[in-house]
């Protein structure tokens, strides 16, 4: 049908071949910033506006992400998800401009988006992917001392999957236990874990590295342990505990002592 009506055009000489086009196919979009995805039509010099109708839905369900015809916003059918988040460049719509600007970017934001434009010459359409990053956050770093060994855990968030490698003074790869989670209290961002344990008579200097490579984001931190003044070890939480029972009995007998003394007196 599409086919058909541009040979229809073609024939009766209204205008050149109309095409809506992506500057780019795919296009990265950082967690809670503003995108703009491309799409730009063969503009008609004359009508201006009228006749214009553009359309932004998502490629996976036909949500509609944002409509615009009888030369305004018509959002009454947006998808609720996309409420307030979107927008055209309407100054430059007359001139073949229908990109979109969609702000505060989430993860389910990713995915396939139609853009779709009818005017006086014809209609076309283009599919721009949206693909969803976020910058690691600073690694936090926690360090547990056991008796046999000492342990390093990392902990970050950001968005995909990263690399993650941690290597010894000489470059050799250690090898650790990395887990990557969805948590849903961070907007839907992964959660990484990754641990490290080492032997504790050895002293050692690492380097811990998390590669994002979507966005080429690299965080590089040395880590350094040193065995020396770490001598006193208990073994376990109930030892900790035998070891401070008996001076909490005592200092209990004590007090027991005191208060009865007081009271006699
Ligand atoms: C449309 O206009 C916006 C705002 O000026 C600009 O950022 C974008 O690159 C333009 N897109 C096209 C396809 O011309
Ligand atoms: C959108 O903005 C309007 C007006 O500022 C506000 O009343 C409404 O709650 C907002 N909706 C969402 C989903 O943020
Ligand atoms: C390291 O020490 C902890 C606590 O003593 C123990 O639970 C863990 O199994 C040890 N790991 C290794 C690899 O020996
Ligand atoms: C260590 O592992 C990482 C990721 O698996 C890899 O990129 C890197 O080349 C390895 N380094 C060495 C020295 O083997
Ligand atoms: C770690 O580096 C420090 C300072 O460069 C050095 O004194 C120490 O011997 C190193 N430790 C190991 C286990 O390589």
């Amino acid at each position: 049908m599409l086919f058909s009506l541009r040979i229809y055009s073609f024939i009766i000489g209204l205008s050149a071949a109309f095409e809506v086009r992506a500057p780019n196919r795919q296009v990265v979009a950082f967690y809670r910033q503003t995108v703009v995805l491309g799409c730009s039509y063969t503009p008609n010099r004359d009508s201006g506006l009228g006749g214009l109708v553009v359309t932004w839905q998502r490629v996976d369900d036909s949500r509609v992400v944002h409509s615009f015809y009888y030369e305004k916003d018509q959002l009454d059918r947006q998808s609720p998800s996309y409420k307030n988040r979107t927008g055209l460049f309407h100054s430059e719509l007359a001139t073949g401009n229908a990109s979109l600007r969609l702000v505060q970017i989430q993860p389910e934001d990713s995915g396939h988006y139609l853009c779709s434009v009818s005017s006086l010459q014809g209609t076309d359409k283009v599919d721009v992917q949206l693909i969803f990053a976020a910058f690691y956050t600073e690694p936090r770093l926690t360090v547990q001392v056991h008796c046999s060994n000492v342990s390093f855990r990392y902990e970050s968030k950001g968005y995909p999957e990263p690399e993650v490698w941690w290597i010894d003074s000489e470059g050799r790869n250690l090898s650790h236990h990395t887990e990557v989670s969805s948590s849903k209290e961070d907007d839907g961002l992964l959660f990484l874990q990754t641990n490290l344990e080492l032997d504790r008579s050895i002293g050692a200097n690492l380097t811990f590295t998390l590669k994002n490579r979507l966005i080429n984001q690299v965080i590089e931190r040395p880590v350094s342990f040193s065995n020396a003044g770490l001598g006193y070890c208990t073994n376990s939480p109930r030892n900790r505990l035998a070891l401070l029972l008996p001076p909490l009995l005592l200092l209990c007998f004590i007090v027991a002592l005191i208060w009865n003394h007081w009271k006699k007196s």
